[in-house]
């Protein structure tokens, strides 16, 4: 396959340990992504497409395992990388807008300050300039009145709104890469 893709997985296999069994999320999953190039995963329900996601993305939790296979961002190994390793890359190269914007969005923050601290995990910036980079995402994704919304909790906000909101986050530090897990933004 081709390495220098930008996404490269390559017969990826996670599985779950469950007290009824082996459950096979993902299992021996291959395909590459280039730079510009939007691919999409289409299957039934259950046959492992969140999943792939979140081995991406390094969010499996137990009983769930990446069991085989590699995952690679520009060429190097996800896989194996350390929780520290791997917080650095999730947000800032790869980036999750999850189907459930809730997975995002912290429900008792402010959206300034969980905007502005996206933005401070992985950029040496000041509070200012992490703020107008969050007003201009707003803007980007179409969310009417940023600088009020800016101050509002996500229970402020409509369903769509906080899709919008949790694709804003998303692409607040331009990441090589999006994961988009079916949202279903009802603007559309
Ligand atoms: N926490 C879990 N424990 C056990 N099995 C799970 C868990 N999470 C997901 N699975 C199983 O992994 C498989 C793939 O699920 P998923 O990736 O969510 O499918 P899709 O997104 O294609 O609908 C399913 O069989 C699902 O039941
Ligand atoms: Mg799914």
């Amino acid at each position: 396959m081709d390495n220098t893709a930008t996404l490269v997985v390559n017969n990826l296999q996670t599985q779950f340990a469950t007290r009824a069994g082996l459950v096979k999320a993902v299992d021996q999953v291959s395909f590459a992504v280039k730079r510009g190039e939007i691919m999409g995963l289409v299957g039934e329900s259950d046959s492992g497409k969140s999943m792939t996601g979140y081995s991406i993305m390094g969010l499996v939790d137990t009983p769930g395992k990446i069991v085989g296979g590699e995952i690679l961002l520009q060429a190097s190994n996800l896989r194996g990388l350390s929780a520290e390793a791997m917080r650095k890359i999730r947000g800032n190269r790869i980036a999750m807008i999850f189907q459930d914007p809730m997975m995002t969005l912290n429900p008792v923050l402010r959206i300034d300050t969980q905007m502005i601290e996206a933005v401070r995990a992985h950029q040496d910036v000041s509070k200012m300039v992490a703020r107008e980079m969050s007003r201009e995402a707003l803007v980007r994704v179409g969310i009417p009145s940023p600088d009020e919304r800016l101050l509002a909790y996500p229970y402020q906000f409509s369903g769509g709104m906080r899709q919008r909101e949790a694709i804003a986050i998303a692409l607040l530090n331009k990441p090589d890469l999006i994961i988009c897990d079916e949202p279903t933004p009802r603007w559309m």
